[in-house]
């Protein structure tokens, strides 16, 4: 498969290795793949096989051991711990399974936080409408441990809608919530790729969440090993279980089975 050269986040046959020597882990081995512009992504696979690795290399987390990611235009090869930071900020917000969220400040501090990094002046309306949006419309002025992990991951999904980036990661986003909130969440997101055009990768080992994006790919063992795309329609929940099995039941060798 070959990149176009246009899409917002692109990976051109990522490798990453941990380690060295026979205890070395083929984290990734071998990824090509385009993030088009206004899509929303979930990749999915087994625990290890590369979900989190994939998506820290695509945000400039993590560096590949050889091949090239593209972020926002620019290869992120070569460049240096400052460019990459300023290229962050300008253009991706993360959502991750641990919040990262600064005890200190409060619910609306967190939520510009990235804005202030970057330099920017936050819009206040829109912020005050993503808070609401994620149901802490109540709580801006509380600190994080005054909430609990579902309120905290509502926090950080606020402060990465908050910023209208260009590109959201999103690890397991919803892993810590309720069935409605995550839906609710979810849903924001989605709404976020459809009104803004913002493309967004989020690994989820959970069908029905995968179900909300526009395409669902799948890792096995570091490879991406198939994808289901609908063009208007998601992927069905049923769609997505249906083929992680199928999977889960290849993976199984003649002396397992
Ligand atoms: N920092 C690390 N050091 C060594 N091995 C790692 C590290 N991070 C991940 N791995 C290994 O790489 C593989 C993929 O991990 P990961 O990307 O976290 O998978 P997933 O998110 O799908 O569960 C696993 O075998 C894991 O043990
Ligand atoms: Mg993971």
């Amino acid at each position: 498969m070959n990149n176009t050269g246009n899409a917002p986040v692109q990976l051109t046959d990522v490798r990453k290795v941990y380690g060295t020597g026979p205890g070395a882990v083929d984290a990734l081995a071998g990824v090509t793949y385009e993030f088009a512009a206004g899509t929303f992504t979930a990749v999915m696979g087994p625990s290890g096989s590369g979900k989190s690795t994939l998506l820290h290399c695509a945000a400039g987390l993590d560096t590949p051991t050889t091949g090239d990611v593209h972020l926002a235009g620019r290869s992120l090869r070569g460049l240096d711990e400052t460019s990459l930071t300023e290229l962050r900020r300008e253009h991706v917000a993360f959502v991750f399974q641990s919040f990262n969220l600064m005890p200190a400040l409060t619910v609306r501090q967190n939520v510009v936080l990235p804005m202030t990094l970057a330099g920017k002046q936050p819009d206040d309306a829109w912020v005050t409408e993503v808070i609401r949006a994620v149901g802490l419309g109540e709580r801006v002025k509380h600190r994080p441990s005054e909430l609990s992990g579902g309120q905290q991951q509502r926090v950080a999904i606020a402060r990465a809608l908050a910023g209208r980036t260009a590109i959201t990661f999103a690890d397991e986003p919803t892993g810590a919530l309720d069935t409605t909130t995550a839906l609710e969440v979810l849903t924001l997101l989605r709404d976020q790729s459809r009104r803004l055009g913002q493309t967004i990768v989020m690994v989820t080992h959970d069908p029905v969440a995968a179900s909300y994006a526009d395409r669902v790919v799948f890792l096995v063992d570091g490879r991406i090993v198939s994808e289901l795309r609908r063009g208007a329609v998601h992927p069905t929940a049923e769609a997505v279980a249906a083929e992680l099995a199928q999977l889960s039941a290849g993976r199984l060798s003649p002396t397992e089975s």
